[in-house]
């Protein structure tokens, strides 16, 4: 048998694939479909204190090698997913809730509410939407960062994770990892978010895809795999007390494989969970299922974290 159960905290996910928030997570119905599926868990679309539209549409658009999007956060307000997390069956799958709160005050705001439901979902706070004209991404302000994880360390009784930028640089890398690594109750990574400001370009009409900020948006899909790579590989290694949740480039099974060895304990899938619904967890847990027979691997931690270096 071959096992790709997995564990975030002391959570069991029966595959370690699911949504990355901002797909399939909006609406409960979205939810409950992610639910119904063979993912392993769920998260939900990172909430704000009140509902927003998002940005003007067109706000996202497929493109030869994945997406571009500005969606904007539009969201029901985190109420709408209290409700929804205070009548989850935590027996089923882990529920992931996503906080994006356009200051600090909202988050702790939200965070709070969610920690008095004293369930075990599992708080997964964004530090980097690019998509919110005026408000720039945490994760690339070291000090605002830090600021935030303090506060929002000191009022977290429970667990909880950040969603994280790309980072490009190892310099970088080290700035952060040194930041995450004060907060014990910091229990998770998610790695990466997409690419932010990237501009798709139209030859035939000589315009962007897109309509928010002049055509720039997040970039996701197959382009961002190796720098997806690169992060939970990184943070792997300079966060040993911290689990690594991959997001960014999976496609099919072998990208699932690909960020398990380098080091992630489950992965989210945004891009092609938005093309092709949710009949693509049952394929991409059949496709690891095929790669680790082929290697003669039994569980997941038979190769986690163990990509060879030259
Ligand atoms: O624009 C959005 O709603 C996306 C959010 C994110 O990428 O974190």
């Amino acid at each position: 048998m071959t096992d790709i159960s997995t564990h975030i905290l002391d959570q069991r996910m029966r595959s370690p694939v699911y949504n990355a928030s901002g797909v399939m997570c909006r609406e409960t119905t979205e939810l409950e479909a992610v639910r119904h599926s063979d993912a392993g868990a769920l998260v939900s679309k990172s909430c704000t204190l009140e509902a927003r539209d998002g940005n003007p549409e067109p706000r996202y658009a497929a493109t030869p090698f994945g997406s571009i999007n500005s969606m904007g956060l539009p969201n029901h307000g985190y109420r709408y997913y209290l409700d929804y997390a205070a009548h989850y069956d935590y027996t089923d799958k882990p529920l992931f809730i996503s906080i994006s709160g356009l200051s600090l005050a909202d988050n702790l705001h939200m965070l709070d509410a969610f920690q008095r439901l004293k369930r075990p979902l599992l708080p997964e706070v964004n530090l980097s939407c690019p998509n919110v004209p005026g408000k720039p991404q945490l994760g690339y302000s070291f000090d605002d960062m830090a600021t935030a994880l303090t506060a929002i360390h000191a009022a977290m009784d429970i667990p909880f994770g950040v969603k994280l930028p790309p980072y490009f640089d190892i310099s970088h890398f080290e700035m952060a990892a040194e930041i995450f690594n004060r907060f014990e109750r910091l229990k998770f990574l998610t790695c990466i978010n997409s690419i932010g400001n990237g501009l798709v370009v139209d030859t035939d009409s000589e315009t962007v895809l897109i309509k928010p900020k002049n055509g720039l948006g997040g970039i996701g899909g197959d382009y961002v795999l190796p720098t997806a790579l690169a992060n939970v590989n990184t943070f792997y290694r300079l966060c040993p007390d911290k689990q690594i949740i991959g997001c960014g480039g999976i496609g099919a099974g072998e990208q699932v494989f690909q960020h398990i060895l380098c080091g992630a304990s489950a992965v989210q899938v945004g891009t092609r969970l938005w093309e092709e619904g949710a009949g693509l967890f049952t394929r991409l847990n059949q496709e690891l299922v095929a790669i680790m027979q082929r290697k003669g691997y039994q569980c997941l931690a038979d190769f986690r974290g163990k990509l060879c270096t030259l």
